[in-house]
C-alpha cells in the first residue's frame, strides 16, 4: 500500500548534526534566501506514570509575507484515506505568537475540498511562531485499516507522519521551502531515541529541494525510550544506510526482524542498481504493533510494517510485502487533478510494485524458479478471482475504503497490465524491449522534477510500441476491468507457458464491512462460511487471517476468533466459491532448465 498523493521519493536531504539553538535558528530563518520553515519535535513522555503516556509537543517557526487578517496561515486535511488527522480543536488548541504578540486563530473546515484552516484574526508581524500539541490516536479493534498515518503511541513512544500532525502554509505545489526539523528531548527520559524518514540526526535539513513541504508530509518520526534500531549503526558506516526500527523488546515480534532486516538491506541495495539509482539515500524500516493490522505502506525513503501478534505470518510474506513496499521508493506516478482520487495512478502505483516485487527478488537469485512460478500464480489468480474484477478502476479508487477486494484489485490488476505491455512491447521489438526502459525514463523524468502522469505514460509506451493508438487502447481495456488475457507465449522469455484454467472466485461468505464493525452481517447461505458455523450477529473479536493474505494466497484458510451469547470459538475456513470462474496460471515450458534471467 501507499500513501498516494503524498509520497514524493526523490529527495535526498542534507543532514546537520549540529545542534541549533532557538535564537541562532530564528536569525538564520530570517537570513536565509528560501522562505524556511523551522519545526521542533518535543515527545512529553510521562515514565513514571503506571502505564506510560506520551504526546508530541510540536512547534513551527517561520515568515509569512505579511498576511491580511482572516488569511490562511497553515492547513491540515481532514482525514487522509479514512484516517482523521488531528484537529487542534478547543481541546489542544495551536497558540500562535508574532512580533505583535499572540496572534488569535480561528478554525475554518472545508469538507468539500478536505481542509481544515487556521485563520489570522488580524494582520501578522513578522515572524510567527506556533505551538501545539499532537495527541495519539486511541484505538480498539474496530478502528478500521486505513492508510498508516495517525500519531500512535507504542511501548512509551510516539511513532506518526508529519502528514496527520504538521500543520504547514498553504503552497503552491512546487514552491521550495527551506525546512528544519529537530528533535527536543528535554522533556523526556535520559535514554530516548529517535529516528525519522529524514536521518537519525538532532536536527535535519530538507533545502533546495522542489516540493520540500511534500518530502515532510510524507516522512514517518519515531520517538521513544524503547525505540531500537537494527542493525545498530555505530558497527560500521555502510550500516547508516539501513535500518529498521522497533519498540520494545524484539521477542514480543512475531517474527525474526534480523533476517528480515538482512533480506530488505541486500535487497535494497541490487534494487538501487537495477533503478540506475546512485543517489544514496539511507532507507529505513519502521514497526508498528497494532491490535489486529498486518501490512504495510511506503514513505519517504522508508516505509511502515504494522503487525499484530496474533495473525499468522510467514517469514516469506515479510519478505514479499517489503520487497513490494522497497519498490515504491522508485517508479511512480503522479495522480491528475480533478480525478477520483487514485483513480489513474493507483493501478500504476501498485502495479508496478507488485510487478517488482515478482521479478527483483527472482532477478538477483534470492527467490529459485519454483517459487517464483508459485508466487507468480498466486498474483494472478488473486486478479481473477477478484469478486471485484468487473469494477473499472474509477469504481475501485470510490470503494477502496469500504470494500476490501477493491482495494486489493489495483495491485493485481497492474501487474496483468504490465505483463501483457511487456509481451507487446517484446513482439514489437524483436525480444529485445521489455517495460523496464519505459519505466526508466519515467525515474529520469522525476528525477528532472518533471511531471509524470497517465498522459504522459500512454505517450512514452505507445513511443516504445510504435503506436499511441495500441498504448491507449490497451490502457483503456485495462482501465475498464474485467477479464485481461495474455497469450501463452507471453512469459515465454521466463520460460513459462501461460494456461488457461478455473479457480474459485474469493467469497468471505459474508459483507466485508464487518471486518471491521466486528458483527457479522450478509451471510450467504451454502457458502463455506455457512457451512463453518458463522451466523449473522456474531461478533468478530479476533481476526487471524488478513483479508489480504486470503485474497493473495488461494490456498489459506481464513480464520477467525468470534462470541456468541458470550461464548468465544475459533473458525478456520477455506473463503472460495463452489463454482470456479476463469482464469489463468503459469507453468513452466521446460526449454531452459536452469538458466537464470
Ligand atoms: C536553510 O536554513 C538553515 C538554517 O535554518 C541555514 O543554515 C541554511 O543555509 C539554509 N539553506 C538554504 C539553502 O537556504
Ligand atoms: C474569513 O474567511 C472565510 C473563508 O476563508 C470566510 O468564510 C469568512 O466569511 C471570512 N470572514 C471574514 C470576516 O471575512
Ligand atoms: C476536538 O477534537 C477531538 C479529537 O481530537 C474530538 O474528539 C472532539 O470532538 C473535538 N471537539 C470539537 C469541539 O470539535
Ligand atoms: C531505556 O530505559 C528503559 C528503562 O530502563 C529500558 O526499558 C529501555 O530499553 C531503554 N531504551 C534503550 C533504547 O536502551
Ligand atoms: C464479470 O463479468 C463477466 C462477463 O460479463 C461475468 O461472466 C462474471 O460473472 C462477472 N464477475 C463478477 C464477479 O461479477
Ligand atoms: C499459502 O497458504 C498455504 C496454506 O496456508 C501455505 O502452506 C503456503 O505456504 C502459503 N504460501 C505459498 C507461497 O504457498
Ligand atoms: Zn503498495
Amino acid at each position: 500500500m501507499l500513501l498516494k498523493a503524498t509520497l514524493l521519493p526523490f529527495i535526498s536531504q542534507a543532514a546537520s548534526s549540529s545542534v541549533i539553538t532557538g535564537a541562532q535558528q530564528m536569525q538564520q530563518l530570517l537570513q536565509a534566501a528560501l522562505p524556511s520553515i523551522g519545526v521542533t519535535l518535543t515527545p512529553v513522555v510521562d515514565a513514571t506514570a503506571s502505564s506510560s503516556s506520551a504526546v508530541l509537543d510540536i512547534s513551527l517557526s517561520f515568515s509569512p509575507p505579511d498576511l491580511p487578517a482572516n488569511a490562511s496561515l497553515v492547513e491540515l486535511p481532514l482525514v487522509i484515506g479514512n484516517v482523521p488527522c488531528q484537529t487542534y480543536n478547543k481541546t489542544s488548541a495551536i497558540v500562535a505568537v508574532d512580533d505583535d504578540g499572540i496572534l488569535d486563530l480561528t478554525i475554518a473546515t472545508d469538507e468539500a475540498l478536505n481542509i481544515r484552516r487556521w485563520l489570522t484574526s488580524r494582520s501578522t508581524v513578522g515572524a510567527v511562531r506556533l505551538s501545539m500539541t499532537a495527541l495519539p490516536r486511541e484505538i480498539d479493534i474496530t478502528t478500521p485499516m486505513g492508510p498508516r498515518i495517525d500519531l500512535r503511541e507504542i511501548d512509551g513512544g510516539l511513532l506518526g507522519s508529519a502528514s496527520s500532525m504538521v500543520p504547514l502554509p498553504a503552497a503552491p505545489p512546487h514552491q521550495s521551502y527551506n525546512i528544519t526539523v529537530c528533535w527536543d528531548l528535554s522533556k523526556a527520559p535520559a535514554n530516548t531515541s529517535y529516528a525519522s524518514s529524514l536521518g537519525e540526526d538532532r536536527c535535519t535539513e530538507i533545502a533546495d529541494k522542489a516540493q520540500t513541504i511534500q518530502a515532510l508530509r510524507s516522512s514517518i518520526f519515531a520517538v521513544g525510550p524503547t525505540l531500537h534500531r537494527y542493525p545498530p549503526s555505530s558497527q560500521s558506516p555502510e550500516m547508516s544506510q539501513f535500518g529498521l526500527f522497533y519498540f520494545g523488546d524484539r521477542v514480543h515480534i512475531p517474527f525474526d526482524v534480523t533476517k528480515l532486516a538482512d533480506y530488505v538491506h541486500a535487497l535494497f541495495v541490487n534494487v538501487c542498481g537495477f533503478f540506475h539509482d546512485s543517489d544514496i539515500r539511507p532507507y529505513r524500516v519502521f514497526l508498528r504493533s497494532s491490535l489486529r493490522g498486518f501490512g504495510g505502506q511506503g514513505f519517504l525513503s522508508s516505509f511502515m510494517l504494522e503487525y499484530f501478534a496474533r495473525v499468522e505470518v510467514e517469514q516469506w510474506e515479510l519478505e514479499w510485502l517489503l520487497a513490494h513496499e522497497a519498490t515504491h521508493n522508485w517508479p511512480l506516478m503522479d495522480s491528475t487533478p480533478g480525478q477520483v482520487s487514485g483513480a489513474d495512478n493507483t493501478w500504476y502505483n501498485e502495479g508496478i510494485a507488485t510487478y517488482y516485487q515478482l521479478l527483483l527478488p527472482y532477478r538477483f537469485g534470492k527467490t529459485s524458479k519454483v517459487e517464483f512460478v508459485k508466487q507468480l500464480n498466486l498474483n494472478l489468480q488473486a486478479y481473477f478471482t477478484n469478486p471485484t474484477i468487473n469494477m473499472s478502476n474509477e469504481e475501485v479508487a470510490e470503494q477502496t475504503w469500504q470494500n476490501s477486494a477493491a482495494q486489493r484489485l489495483p495491485y493485481h490488476r497492474g501487474l496483468l497490465y504490465f505483463l501483457q505491455l511487456e509481451d507487446v512491447l517484446r513482439q514489437s521489438s524483436g525480444g529485445k524491449l521489455g517495460i523496464r526502459s519505459t519505466v526508466l525514463q519515467l525515474l529520469d523524468r522525476k528525477r528532472k522534477g518533471e511531471a509524470f502522469d497517465l498522459d504522459c505514460w500512454i505517450s512514452l509506451a505507445g513511443t516504445a510500441i510504435g503506436s499511441i493508438t495500441i498504448a491507449k487502447e490497451q490502457n483503456h481495456a485495462m482501465a475498464a476491468g474485467g477479464f485481461l488475457g495474455l497469450p501463452s507465449s507471453a512469459l515465454s522469455h521466463f520460460d513459462l507457458r501461460v494456461v488457461v484454467t478455473a479457480q474459485e472466485r474469493l467469497e468471505l461468505g459474508f459483507d466485508t464491512a464487518p471486518l471491521n464493525s466486528r458483527v457479522i452481517s450478509g451471510m450467504i447461505f451454502g457458502s463455506r462460511a455457512d457451512e463453518a458455523g458463522i451466523q449473522d450477529g456474531d461478533t468478530i473479536v479476533q481476526t487471524r487471517s488478513m483479508y489480504w493474505q486470503v485474497a493473495d494466497n488461494i490456498s489459506r484458510n481464513m480464520r477467525l476468533r468470534l462470541t456468541r451469547d458470550g461464548i468465544a470459538f475459533d473458525v478456520s475456513y477455506w473463503p472460495r466459491s463452489r463454482e470456479k470462474v476463469p482464469s489463468l496460471q503459469v507453468e513452466d515450458a521446460g526449454f531452459l532448465h536452469g538458466q537464470m534471467l
